[in-house]
């Protein structure tokens, strides 16, 4: 695909935003959970169900709050950044005016799911009375995507970028996929994980379309060097290390006795996934390499193969 083909969404934009569409969603003071039971592994824990099961809820809206926080940082610090400066055409690969136009929705988008996301934090706190505990300043990807970009030669740098970010709008849209289908969760909370992937169906689209575009261009050299850096990138991106010093954080919040705490922490120790193909998010990035044509290069399949299936 050529820069000259490509064909804005703005008129899907137009229609289809969540911005343009929705009304605000008010949490529900129900019995239903605030947080999927599938995505907090402690909750489900032998120990936990054990010694100190009436602490589920406590648990899960930590969780949520962890979860929002995250949302916040990945939207207004790593997408919003790398898609304003497309848009501004501060990119040093440069794009026509329709992906321009395109990244500013991506930027509006964005921006709007981190106010979301601030909303349901504090309708949350208001609804329990249950104040966040320490959360993270910072989610992998704000540790990977530097490190990554630093093992670029200058005139790369912004390449490297792109196909990050890429890379992590084309992973969370499955991750965000399973809350959808919980019937045991609020529906106002299903309700907010459905925009977001709503639009994040276009932006996942959008990403690749911008990476196929700049790796059509770029040189064999170039290609090879960038080959190189994708695994690095992946490993910083599936650490557990943020995730595992909040849970532990959490933990220690619990009022339970020290045994307790000391067991839950091994259990969860236990569960961390491995960082190799078999990490759950894995699929969807090689599912992004297909999509953007990176794999079509012998460079990239040499350098992913620990990741291929
Ligand atoms: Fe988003
Ligand atoms: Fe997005």
């Amino acid at each position: 695909m050529n820069a000259a083909d490509y064909q804005s969404f703005a008129d899907a934009w137009e229609s289809r935003a969540t911005i343009r569409t929705r009304p605000r969603r008010v949490l529900e003071n129900d019995d239903k959970l605030i947080y999927p039971l599938s995505r907090q592994p402690l909750v489900l824990s032998e120990t936990f169900l054990r010694e100190c099961p009436q602490l589920r809820d406590f648990a899960l809206v930590q969780t949520l709050y962890k979860f929002i926080n995250d949302v916040v940082i990945f939207e207004t610090e790593i997408v919003d950044k790398t898609a304003r400066s497309i848009a501004k055409n501060r990119f040093a690969v440069e794009f026509p005016f329709a992906c321009r136009y395109d990244a500013m929705t991506v930027v509006v988008d964005e921006d709007y799911h981190a106010l979301v996301a601030m909303d349901f934090m504090q309708q949350a706190i208001g609804l329990t009375g249950i104040s966040p505990i320490e959360l993270p300043d910072e989610i992998e990807l704000s540790r990977a995507i530097p490190a990554a970009v630093a093992l670029a030669p200058e005139h790369l740098r912004s390449a490297v970028e792109l196909i990050c970010v890429a890379i992590a709008e084309n992973t969370v849209t499955g991750d965000v996929a399973a809350f959808a289908k919980d019937a045991t969760v609020k529906q106002s909370i299903k309700g907010l994980m459905a925009d977001h992937l709503l639009d994040e169906g276009r932006h996942s689209g959008f990403w690749a379309r911008l990476v196929r575009i700049y790796w059509h261009t770029a040189s064999a050299d170039d290609r090879h060097c960038i080959a190189q850096i994708l695994p690095v990138f992946i490993g910083h991106y599936l650490t557990n290390d943020i995730q595992k010093s909040f849970d532990f954080r959490l933990i220690d919040a619990l009022q339970t006795n020290d045994a307790t705490r000391h067991a839950l922490k091994n259990e969860m120790s236990a569960l961390a996934f491995p960082i190799n193909r078999h990490h759950p998010l894995v699929a969807n990035i090689v599912r992004f390499f297909r999509s953007s044509s990176l794999l079509e290069s012998p460079c990239v399949q040499t350098a992913l193969s620990d990741y291929l299936v």
